[in-house]
């Protein structure tokens, strides 16, 4: 490859905090990526664990394809959703305005964790954005969670697993999934704090009083703004996200203004293993 085309095929990776996140420039979703692009763009999720772009007039099939890069799609396992189908069996539309009573994904979460082979990742296009701000997306890293615990606490969390219920999100007939309180991300080979707000009901294998307050301990310890980051999303923004090492929240303080946009999910390859 000639020296050229290596500068004009290079992502310009720019990290936004020191645990999580980068952004990436010099890119254009609304194309097919070279062999280049995507061994990069590969390379920068495997280590920010979340990525973002900005100014991404993506249609369905350009999303669909920036998904595809990474595996196939999933569907949503949730039965009664906020979210809503599309004419495409993979594109959900996450549409909120004057009308809207809730939003989703208020609490920290990792996404349908519930399942018992949750989502790789998602990605999130939003082309519409309250015009006074708000509608950030909160991201924190699981890496930096469980390597901030103290050694004694990684010891005691090992081999424990938690119930993830998903009827407390999406009500009856949502999985109910038991997953490791720790769990081995399946590229990098770190771990990986996996409790989260939303969906883990209880930690097994513990005494009902000792397992309460060891989850409220993970679940605060787990989002902590030391290892999280507040993304301010600007019109045609993409977010890029790793379920299997970071958690997010969706802040819901423009009412009664308009966020609107559309999010896929990439399968995920196994069972969450410890
Ligand atoms: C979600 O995927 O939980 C929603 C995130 C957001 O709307 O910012």
């Amino acid at each position: 490859m000639d020296g050229t085309r290596a500068e004009a095929d290079s992502l310009v990776v720019t990290k936004v905090s020191p645990h999580i996140g980068a952004e990436i420039s010099n890119i254009d979703l609304t194309k097919p990526l070279s062999d280049s692009q995507l061994a990069q763009l590969k390379a920068a999720f495997a280590e920010h664990q979340v990525l973002f772009f900005r100014d991404q007039k993506l249609s369905f099939d350009d999303h669909v394809r920036l998904g595809e890069y990474f595996g196939p799609l999933g569907r949503h396992v949730g039965k009664q959703t906020i979210s809503k189908t599309t004419e495409n069996p993979y594109v959900r539309k996450f549409h909120y305005d004057e009308t809207s009573t809730r939003i989703s994904g208020e609490n920290f979460h990792s996404d349908q964790s519930c399942a018992e082979i949750p989502p790789l990742g998602s990605i999130l296009y939003n082309h519409t954005i309250p015009p006074n701000g708000g509608g950030d997306t909160m991201f924190a890293s699981m890496y930096a969670a469980y390597d901030a615990l103290s050694d004694r606490m990684k010891a005691y969390l090992d081999g424990l697993t938690a119930t993830h219920d998903g009827t407390r999100v999406f009500g009856p007939g949502t999985p109910v999934s038991v997953h490791p309180v720790v769990i081995t991300h399946p590229e990098s080979g770190r771990k990986a704090l996996y409790v989260n707000t939303d969906f883990t009901s209880h930690i097994n294998d513990l005494p009902p009083l000792e397992a309460r307050h060891l989850l409220d301990f993970l679940i605060e310890h787990s989002i902590k703004p030391e290892w999280s980051y507040r993304f301010r999303w600007e019109p045609h923004s993409v977010a890029f996200w790793d379920n299997r090492c970071t958690q997010h929240k969706a802040i819901w303080d423009y009412w009664p203004a308009t966020r609107s946009g559309y999010r896929i999910q990439v399968e995920g390859t196994a069972k969450p293993v410890p």
